[in-house]
């Protein structure tokens, strides 16, 4: 009954909402959750009102517990400010950033479009962030959550391609001491030539570059975070083998799969639907998992993945944790669903189990790949 008249509430909210400009939106919401934020009544409330506490879906990867496998995706808070906001909504982690060494305003506003009738976003925000230096500072401002807390990170507009691995290391170093996780972000669509490297002439010394930084940073710290590739959905099968091969072969310890689509299948006449740059949410979840099992298969399930793309229901996200994902993450879902889409997928997640006679959320992953 309760959870019924939140949905109603967001639905209702969301009609308002959405007659203004998505990035504005946007940009009030980081506002809101800022101010909020800093009132530790709102913080223990909100964590009382979202979270799903379950033995049954708490995972173990990398050294880490997360209490849900259901994440927020990355590009929400782009610059580590709203973490601590977001981590009592019910997710199991945060991922922030894109972060790149140095501060960039990204592209000319309009960049962000609702295709409201697929459930599916454009964007081409071009990694606009405040640089890795500023989300230093904010991290070492701002409390830290008992979740994990990934951090995604990319390149410089400006850095060719070629000198790519000092941005990712420059930024890897900066934020080491804060991050539990770190992506290697080279999916985006939005920044000229980034996908080119996935080829594996490219990504080769890329990875090895990055890793043996981390190696580095390893000795001086004590501590191992694990790196992820994020993949992006628009590679032919063999691009992909590669790309999966080459991070295995140097020792990536993980894949996020996947970023956002140059493809425009599936959508319907929405007025949005030509514009350049990335689409996210419905039209996105089919070739997202088709990936996520593709890896699954090619790695015999040794290395986990990450699942994201199109995902608004528990069912979403089961589907695909059965083709190989260990977690999912959303983020169109949630501008969608609204805040409660952690909790509800967590819900469904249950049920589901349930019904498939599991106990843990583990022992799904793969089941269909
Ligand atoms: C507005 C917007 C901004 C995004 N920014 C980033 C980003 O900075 N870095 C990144 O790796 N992915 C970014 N993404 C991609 C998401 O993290 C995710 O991979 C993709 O949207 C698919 O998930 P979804 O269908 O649940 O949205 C962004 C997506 C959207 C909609």
């Amino acid at each position: 009954m309760i959870r019924k008249g939140r949905d109603t509430l967001y639905s209702l909210w969301r009609h308002l909402l959405f007659r203004y400009d998505p990035e504005r939106v946007h940009e009030w919401t980081v506002r809101g959750l800022e101010s909020l934020q800093s009132i530790p009544l709102f913080l223990s409330l909100a964590r009382r009102f979202y979270a799903v506490e379950n033995p049954g879906l708490d995972v173990s990867l990398w050294g880490l517990s997360f209490p849900n496998p259901v994440g927020l995706a990355a590009g929400f808070d782009k610059n580590a400010t709203i973490y601590p906001a977001l981590s009592a909504l019910g997710f199991g982690y945060i991922e922030v950033g894109t972060i790149t060494p140095l501060p960039q305003p990204g592209n000319r506003r309009p960049r962000l479009f609702r295709l409201t009738q697929d459930e599916a976003i454009i964007n081409r925000m071009g990694f606009n962030n405040r640089g890795a230096r500023q989300a230093m500072e904010h991290f070492s401002r701002l409390p830290r959550p008992r979740l994990p807390i990934g951090v995604n990170l990319g390149k410089n507009r400006n850095t060719p391609n070629e000198q790519a691995f000092q941005d990712y290391r420059c930024s890897l170093r900066a934020l080491y001491r804060h991050g539990d996780y770190f992506v290697i972000n080279i999916s985006s669509p939005n920044t000229k030539g980034l996908r080119e490297l996935h080829r594996p002439e490219a990504l080769k010394p890329l990875l090895e570059d990055i890793l043996g930084e981390r190696e580095v940073l390893r000795e001086e710290t004590g501590e191992i975070r694990p790196l992820l590739l994020k993949i992006s959905p628009d590679l032919t099968d063999e691009a992909l083998e590669k790309a999966v091969d080459v991070s295995l072969n140097v020792g990536m310890d993980g894949f996020i799969a996947t970023n956002t689509t140059l493809s425009r299948d599936g959508i319907a006449s929405s007025p949005f639907r030509d514009e350049t740059g990335g689409l996210s949410g419905r039209p996105l979840a089919k070739r997202s998992t088709e990936i996520i099992r593709r890896i699954h298969q090619q790695t015999g399930g040794r290395v986990p993945i990450i699942g994201v793309g199109g995902i608004f229901s528990g069912e979403d996200a089961y589907e695909k944790i059965r083709a190989g994902a260990s977690l999912v993450q959303v983020y169109t879902g949630m501008i969608y669903r609204g805040p409660s889409i952690a909790r509800k997928i967590n819900q469904e997640l249950l049920q589901l189990l349930k019904r498939d006679g599991l106990s843990h959320i583990q022992e799904a992953v793969g089941r269909d790949a």
